[in-house]
């Protein structure tokens, strides 16, 4: 069984198949998967999704992307929401110094303040780094933000940043990215992340796996990174899976 640790299938892009691509997900022995609510539209329709589904779990947060919309209203929003059973994280918070669709200054005050709700809460955080390496990593030493454990998801930094992130205790998540052709830096920080602290993701509807690159992705295909993930590290195919599935129920603090 796999276990996908980040997913968006409240994206419009599933709205004609959603049931289908459920379906597909289980046949395909994905039978758990966290969905990321990273704004207050998804973070409503990730409670409904985790209301109907027993094996959807979901995340609040909201995304660099939107830092720009933080406040202290929505701080108290996601406060109460986050007392729900099955949301199991903080997340998806951090920087994004890539795209910029937030100013700087907007995106680094809501990740502290996201940091200090999750430290409030005790919950662990899924972060988004994109081109803001040092300073993620920064803002979660400053703020103590390492305390409750937390995922770097779609890691795309160094293998020696990778190794500072282990030591501080979160686990690190591969996408689709570690299947492509040219992602060496990838696979290389991948075959040295500690067994015990390896997760994989979609990312869905984003980064689709090889064979299914440049289509919509969806939570069936995190087999594939599984699969690239077993072949990596020298393992068997189910024994990635049972690693990867034990790390997401430790790091999101589910039975197993
Ligand atoms: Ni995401």
């Amino acid at each position: 069984m796999w276990f996908d640790t980040h997913a968006h299938v409240d994206n419009t892009q599933f709205d004609e198949d959603r049931e289908d691509m459920l379906r597909r997900a289980q046949d395909a022995a994905v039978t758990r998967f966290v969905n990321i609510g990273c704004d207050p539209r998804s973070v409503r329709r990730t409670l409904e999704l985790i209301e109907r589904y027993d094996w959807i779990y979901g995340t609040v947060g909201l995304h660099p992307h939107d830092a720009k919309s933080w406040s202290d209203a929505l701080y108290n929003e996601y406060r109460e929401l986050a007392s729900h059973p099955k949301i199991l994280a903080i997340g998806e918070i951090g920087l994004d110094f890539h795209y910029d669709y937030s100013p700087r200054d907007e995106q680094r005050l809501a990740f502290r303040r996201q940091i200090r709700l999750a430290k409030e809460l005790a919950m662990p955080v899924t972060i988004h780094d994109r081109e803001a390496h040092r300073e993620c990593l920064d803002i979660l030493t400053e703020e103590e933000g390492w305390a409750n454990g937390g995922i770097f998801h779609c890691y795309s930094g160094s293998a020696e940043m990778a190794a500072e992130i282990v030591k501080n205790g979160f686990y690190i998540s591969f996408s689709g990215v570690l299947t492509f052709s040219n992602a060496a830096k990838v696979r290389k920080a991948a075959a040295a992340v500690p067994l015990d602290r390896l997760l994989i993701e979609t990312d869905c509807p984003y980064l689709s796996p090889h064979p299914y690159r440049g289509k919509r992705n969806e939570p069936a295909y995190v087999a594939e990174t599984g699969r690239a993930m077993a072949e990596l590290r020298g393992l068997g195919y189910e024994e990635m899976a049972k690693i990867t599935w034990e790390n997401a129920c430790r790091v999101y603090r589910i039975p197993l």
